[in-house]
C-alpha cells in the first residue's frame, strides 16, 4: 500500500497553491474546513484571505465575531486570518447596473430605438443572474485583491456554478469574439476605412464599448487560466461518512474533472473517533453509526484512495470560536481513523 500524503504534506508539496475553494453538500462543514484551512496557513506565518460567498454567511458565527458588511477584517485571536462576508445584494446591485449600462450603450450605438428596460429585465432576472454576479465578484478577488494574499480561500456554495461557467466559457468566449468582430466591421463602415486596417483599430481602440469587451474577454480568460491552473487552484470537497454526501462529491468530482478543474482532495468530516463511539457504555447506537461510518470510508478510501487527504473527528458540539477552529485546523492535517492508518501503511 502508498501512504497517501496527508493535508499536512500535501500542502507543504504545493506551496504555490493560492486559490483554494472548499464545496460539497449543505451542512457537510464547507465553512469549518474553509477556516481550518485559513487558520493552518496563517499560523505559518501567511496572510490569508477567506472569503464567504454565500448567499447566507456562516463565518461571523463561526468565528464568534462579526465579520459582516462586506469589508475584510482581520479575526481577533486569529492572527493573519483576514475575513470577508461578501453581501449578495450589493454584489447582485452593482452587476445589475453594470449590465444595464451596457445595454443601454448597446441599443445606443447600434441605433436601436427601443426602451432598454425590457432587455436590462431579462439580463438580469434570469434565474442565474445571481450566481453569474457572485462569480463574477470572485473573478475580482481572484484577480484583484486576493493579489495582497498570500492566500485566497473562498468559502462558497457556487462550485457547480464556477464549473458551469468555466464550462460555458467557451460559448461565452465565441460570442465575444463575434461582438468584437462585428464592432469593427460596424466602425471600419462607420469611418469609412475599411481598407485601412490600422485606422480602423485606432477607431476601434478608442470605442468604449470596444473596450470594454475586450476587458471582458481578457479579465474571462484570466480567471479561467487561474481556475484550471493545477499549481496555483485546487477545489476541496467536504464530505460526511455517509450515502448521500458521499453520492454529491463523487458528482462533483466528475464534473469538476471534465472542465480540467484541480481538484485538492476530499476532506471527510464529523467522523466518530472509537475511543469515544466505542468506549465501554457507550451504548448501541454510537457502536452502530461507528461501524456505519467506516464501511462509508472505506467504500470512499477503495473508490477514491488518493484522494482523501483528511478526516475530521466530529466534535462534542458545534465548531464556534477561534480556539476550536485551531483544533479543526491541526486535526485535519494530521488526524487518521484506525482503518486509514491500516490501509495506508502509516502509524
Ligand atoms: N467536525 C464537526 N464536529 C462538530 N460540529 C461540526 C463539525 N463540522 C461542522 N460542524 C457543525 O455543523 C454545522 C455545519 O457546518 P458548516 O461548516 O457551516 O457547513 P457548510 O458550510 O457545509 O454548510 C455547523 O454548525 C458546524 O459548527
Ligand atoms: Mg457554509
Amino acid at each position: 500500500m502508498i501512504a497517501i500524503p496527508t493535508m499536512r504534506q500535501l500542502l507543504a508539496q504545493r506551496p504555490k497553491m493560492r486559490y483554494i475553494f472548499t464545496g460539497g453538500k449543505g451542512g457537510v462543514g464547507k465553512t469549518v474546513a474553509a477556516a481550518g484551512l485559513a487558520y493552518h496557513y496563517a499560523s505559518q506565518g501567511e496572510r490569508v484571505l477567506l472569503a464567504s460567498l454565500n448567499p447566507v454567511h456562516s463565518l461571523s458565527s463561526l468565528f464568534g465575531q462579526s465579520l459582516s458588511g462586506g469589508k475584510v477584517v482581520e479575526v481577533q485571536g486569529a492572527k493573519g486570518v483576514h475575513a470577508v462576508e461578501v453581501e449578495t445584494t450589493e454584489v447582485v446591485e452593482r452587476y445589475r447596473n453594470s449590465i444595464r449600462g451596457r445595454v443601454k450603450e448597446f441599443l445606443k450605438w447600434a441605433d436601436i430605438p427601443l426602451d432598454a428596460k425590457p432587455f436590462i429585465e431579462i439580463a438580469t432576472t434570469n434565474p442565474a443572474f445571481e450566481e453569474s454576479a457572485m462569480f463574477d465578484r470572485m473573478v475580482d478577488y481572484i484577480l484583484k485583491e486576493g493579489e495582497a494574499f498570500d492566500r485566497v480561500i473562498f468559502d462558497t456554495a457556487a462550485v457547480a456554478n464556477a464549473v458551469r461557467l468555466i464550462g460555458l466559457s467557451k460559448i461565452y468566449g465565441l460570442w465575444l469574439t463575434r461582438m468584437i468582430d462585428s464592432r469593427k466591421e460596424a466602425l471600419s463602415m462607420r469611418v469609412q476605412l475599411s481598407f485601412r486596417k490600422e485606422k480602423v483599430m485606432e477607431e476601434v481602440k478608442k470605442d468604449p464599448l470596444m473596450a470594454d469587451l475586450i476587458s471582458m474577454n481578457e479579465r474571462f480568460e484570466q480567471a479561467k487560466g487561474v481556475l484550471v491552473d493545477p499549481e496555483r487552484t485546487a477545489f476541496f470537497f467536504v464530505t460526511l461518512p455517509l450515502a448521500l454526501p458521499i453520492a454529491v462529491v463523487r458528482r462533483f468530482i466528475g464534473m469538476v474533472q471534465k472542465f480540467n478543474i484541480p481538484i485538492g482532495g476530499v476532506i471527510v468530516n464529523e467522523v466518530l473517533r472509537p475511543e469515544i463511539a466505542l468506549q465501554e457504555g457507550a451504548g448501541e447506537y454510537l457502536g452502530n453509526k461507528y461501524h456505519e461510518q467506516t464501511g462509508y470510508m472505506k467504500v470512499l478510501y477503495r473508490d477514491l484512495g488518493p484522494l482523501v487527504r483528511s478526516y475530521i473527528p466530529l466534535y462534542a458540539s458545534e465548531v464556534g470560536g477561534v480556539d476550536m477552529i485551531r483544533r479543526v485546523s491541526e486535526d485535519m492535517m494530521s488526524y487518521a481513523p484506525p482503518f486509514a492508518a491500516e490501509l495506508s501503511g502509516g502509524a
